[in-house]
C-alpha cells in the first residue's frame, strides 16, 4: 500500500508526528539514518496504525503516493540541507518536501526558492506543543506555496490541535512565513516565561512566599484572565519537591537558562525590521545574563546594591498578578506588531486574527487571551497595535496602577524585573506626547548633519552648528 506521507528523522518529535499521522488513519512511511530507531518505533508503537518500514531515502520515496509528501524532522541548520540534497534527486515535479523543525526562516526562503526552481514544493512548517503536542495535536503554522497546502493542508489539519472544533493549523503565507510565525511564537514564549519568572521572584524574594504556596497562587491565577498552559505548568513545577533532597525542586535547579536560538533570532530579526520587541529582547538577555555565572559570582563580591528595605505594599500578590498580565499583553502586542512589519518586508499576507487562532490550542503559549486577541483582529477595523483594541486598552489601563507599584517596589528592593519594567516603558513611550527623540535628532544633526524635521513646517532641515547656527533646508538623510 502506498503511504500518504513519509517521515525522515525519528527522534522524539519526528516519531511522535509520524505516530500522530498514523493514529489519524494515514499510512506513514518511516525512515531514519540508523534503522534501529525505525525498528524501535515500530516495536513500541507499530500497532497504533499503518506504517511502512524503509531503510533508505530511496525506499522511503518509493513507498509514497504522488504527489509525494516527505516530512523532514532533523536538527535545524546543515542537517536539513543534507537531507534535502539527498532527497531531491529522488523526487519528481510536484512533490512536497516539508521541514517541520525550528528552521530559520531565511533558510526556509532559500530552500523554497531552490526547490521551486526544480518544480518541487518546499513547505516550512512551524510546529509547537513539544513532544506531547506532536503526538496528541500540535499547533501548526505552515508556509510554502498555496498550491502545496491544497494537498498537504487537510492532513496537517487532521493531526493538529483543535480549539472549539477548529483545527489549529492554517496556511499562513508563502516561503518562510510559517517558520517566521513560529519564531515569533517562540519569542513570545520566552517573554511569557520571563514574566512568570519575574512574578515568582517578586513573590519569593519580595513577599517571602515559598514555592509550594506559590503553586497554589499560580493555580488560582490560572482560573482567571491569565489562564494558560505556561501558568498551569508553573504551578506544577513550583509544587514539585525534589526526591533526593526533599527541597523545593526549583531550589535544586541551576539558575542559568539555556536557549536553542529561536528567541535570539526573533530579536535579531526585530532589530533588522526596526520593530520594538523590547519585552522579548529583555527575556532573551535575561537568559544570557543568567548564564554568565562567573561574572555573577564576581558581581556578588564587588558590586553594591543599596537596596531599600521597603515592605511590599498591601495587596502585593494581586498587584503582581496584574503587572504580569499587563507585561504579557505588551509582549503579545510587540510580537504581533513585528509580524505586521515582517508581512510588509517579505510580502506576506499574514492575518493576525488567523495566527492568534492557531495559537489558541496545542502550542506552548496557548492561553485564554488568544481567543480575545483573535477577536480583536477579526473585524474590519483592525487595531494598529493590539493594545489599541478597546478590550485590551481597557484591560491594560486597569492594571497600570498595580504595574507601577510593582516595578517601583522591585527597583527599591533590587529585584530585577527587566520585562515588567521594559514593558511599562514601552507602554509609557507609546503614550507620551513628546519623546526625547527630538533631542537625539538635534544631537545627530550637530555631530553628523543627519538633518531633522520641524514640528511647525514641512521639509527637512539642518542647522549650521559650526557656523552662524542659522537653519537651512536640507536633503533628508534620516
Ligand atoms: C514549542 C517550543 C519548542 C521548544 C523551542 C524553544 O513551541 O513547542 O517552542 O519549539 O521549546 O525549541 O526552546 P529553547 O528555549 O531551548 O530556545
Amino acid at each position: 500500500m502506498s503511504a500518504q506521507i513519509g517521515v525522515t528523522g525519528l527522534a522524539v518529535m519526528g516519531a511522535n508526528l509520524a505516530r500522530n499521522f498514523a493514529r489519524n488513519g494515514y499510512t506513514v512511511a518511516l525512515h531514519n539514518r540508523s534503522v534501529a530507531k525505525t525498528d524501535a518505533l515500530l516495536a513500541a508503537h507499530g500497532h497504533e496504525g499503518s506504517f511502512v518500514r524503509t531503510e533508505t531515502l530511496a525506499e522511503l520515496v518509493d513507498a509514497l503516493e504522488r504527489p509525494r509528501r516527505v516530512l523532514i524532522m532533523v536538527k535545524a541548520g546543515a542537517p536539513v540541507d543534507a537531507v534535502i540534497e539527498a532527497l531531491v534527486p529522488l523526487l519528481e515535479e510536484g512533490d512536497i518536501v516539508i521541514d517541520a523543525g525550528n528552521s530559520h526562516y531565511e533558510d526556509t526562503r532559500r530552500r523554497e526558492a531552490a526547490l521551486a526552481a526544480k518544480g518541487l514544493h518546499f513547505v516550512g512548517i512551524g510546529v509547537s506543543g513539544g513532544e506531547e503536542g506532536a503526538l496528541l495535536g500540535p499547533s501548526i503554522m505552515p508556509g510554502g506555496s498555496r498550491a502545496s497546502y491544497d494537498s498537504l493542508g487537510p492532513m496537517l489539519e487532521k493531526i493538529a490541535a483543535r480549539y472549539d472544533g477548529v483545527p489549529c493549523c492554517r496556511w499562513v503565507g508563502t516561503d518562510g512565513a510559517g517558520h517566521f510565525v513560529k519564531m515569533v511564537h517562540n519569542g513570545i514564549e520566552y517573554a511569557d516565561m520571563q514574566v512568570i519568572g519575574e512574578a515568582y521572584d517578586l513573590l519569593r524574594s519580595g513577599a517571602g512566599i515559598g514555592p509550594a504556596e506559590q503553586a497554589g497562587i499560580f493555580t488560582e491565577w490560572n482560573k482567571g484572565e491569565l489562564s494558560s498552559f505556561l501558568i498551569e505548568i508553573t504551578a506544577e513545577v513550583l509544587g514539585h519537591t525534589d526526591a533526593r533532597t526533599g527541597a523545593p525542586f526549583v531550589d535544586v535547579v541551576v539558575d542559568s537558562a539555556g536557549q536553542k536560538g529561536t528567541g535570539r533570532w526573533t530579536v535579531v530579526s526585530a532589530l533588522e525590521l526596526g520593530s520594538p520587541v523590547s519585552g522579548i529582547a529583555e527575556s532573551v538577555f535575561a537568559r544570557a545574563l543568567s548564564s554568565q555565572r562567573d561574572q555573577r559570582a564576581t558581581a556578588r563580591q564587588v558590586l553594591t546594591g543599596h537596596e531599600q528595605q521597603v515592605a511590599v505594599p498591601e495587596g502585593f500578590v494581586e498587584d503582581v498578578r496584574q503587572a504580569l498580565f499587563a507585561s504579557k499583553l505588551v509582549s503579545y502586542a510587540q510580537g504581533l506588531d513585528m509580524l505586521g512589519a515582517a508581512a510588509k518586508e517579505y510580502g506576506w499576507d499574514l492575518k493576525l486574527d488567523e495566527i492568534a487562532s492557531l495559537w489558541r490550542a496545542g502550542c506552548i503559549i496557548r492561553a485564554e487571551l488568544l481567543d480575545e486577541i483573535m477577536k480583536a483582529y477579526a473585524g474590519g477595523d483592525k487595531p494598529a497595535n493590539l493594545l489599541f483594541a478597546p478590550a485590551f486598552a481597557g484591560a491594560i489601563a486597569a492594571a497600570v496602577p498595580a504595574w507601577r507599584r510593582v516595578v517601583a517596589t522591585a527597583v527599591a528592593l533590587g529585584i530585577p524585573v527587566p520585562v515588567f519594567a521594559s514593558s511599562l516603558a514601552y507602554y509609557d513611550g507609546l503614550r507620551r506626547d513628546r519623546l526625547p527623540a527630538a533631542l537625539t535628532q538635534g544631537l545627530r544633526d550637530l555631530f553628523g548633519a543627519h538633518t531633522y524635521r520641524r514640528t511647525d513646517a514641512e521639509g527637512t532641515f539642518h542647522t549650521l552648528w559650526g557656523g552662524d547656527k542659522s537653519e537651512i533646508e536640507a536633503v533628508d538623510t534620516h
